[in-house]
């Protein structure tokens, strides 16, 4: 499947794409992943990311659209595609529309991962991340088996821009200039909206697996 999800930072779109994407037969691109990995190598990319990152702001269109167009001419993303973080700006919805057209790979469903802001703060702030394979757990709605350590054994680690501070800056970001790519894919009739404030991780994946048709998980993540 082509995908597109949206959603306030700590809504769930990570977790939720893990969960999903393998059924969906959907390689799993998330811009901030591939940020923080460019971020890692220390590549001319991901030192300037890094300028913009650290304080919770977003990066310069130019910068995430040429990592996000390399990533995309990989051939796990020929037969689809989740993105997750991309397009966060009106200018990043037509230069995504513009390639994916020339590569005849449009979108074929948008879902919105809609979360109210009152209950994001908790989420971002016992989020931790497991440093070897990726794993994206929460203390307290979905804890590791240890408070330091994966299931996989990897050591886990908290995102330095997971901070109350920063997260006022990535949430004024994404009100001022994702909102309004969101609200127009809405107007346009073609965003599936899942509530998912009140829900836990898999009511949420069941919402999610419902809008775009796959059937639901059969083991306990
Ligand atoms: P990015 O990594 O994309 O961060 P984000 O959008 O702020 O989103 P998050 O990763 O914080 O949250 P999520 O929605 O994936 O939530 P998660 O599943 O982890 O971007 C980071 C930075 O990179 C940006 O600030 C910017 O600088 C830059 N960047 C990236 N893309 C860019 C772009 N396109 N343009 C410009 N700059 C860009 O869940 C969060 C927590 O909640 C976890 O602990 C999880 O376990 C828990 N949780 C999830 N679902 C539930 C639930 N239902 N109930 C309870 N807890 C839950």
């Amino acid at each position: 499947m082509r995908l597109v999800f949206f959603g306030p930072p700590g809504g769930g779109k990570g977790t939720q794409a893990q969960r999903v994407s393998k059924d969906a037969k959907a390689a799993h691109i998330a811009t901030g992943d591939l940020l923080r990995e460019a971020k890692a190598k220390g590549t001319p990319a991901g030192k300037k990311a890094a300028e913009y990152m650290d304080r919770g702001a977003l990066v310069p269109d130019e910068v995430v659209n040429a990592v996000l167009r390399e990533r995309l001419s990989q051939p796990d993303a020929k037969d689809g595609y989740l993105l997750d973080g991309y397009p966060r700006t009106v200018a990043q919805a037509a230069s995504l529309e513009k390639l994916l057209a020339e590569m005849k790979v449009p979108p074929e469903k948008y879902v919105f991962i809609s979360v109210p802001e009152k209950l994001i703060e908790e989420r971002i702030l016992l989020r931790r991340s497991c440093k070897k394979c990726g794993r994206v757990y929460n203390l307290k709605y979905n804890p590791p088996p240890k408070p330091d350590r994966c299931e996989c054994g990897g050591e886990l680690f908290q995102r330095p821009d997971d901070s109350a501070e920063k997260l006022r800056t990535r949430l004024d970001a994404y009100k001022r200039d994702t909102l309004p790519v969101i609200e127009r894919l809405e107007k346009e009739g073609k965003l599936s909206v899942i509530e998912a404030g009140a829900s836990g991780l898999d009511e949420v994946e069941a919402l999610v697996r419902g809008a775009l048709g796959l059937p639901l998980a059969s083991k306990k993540k």
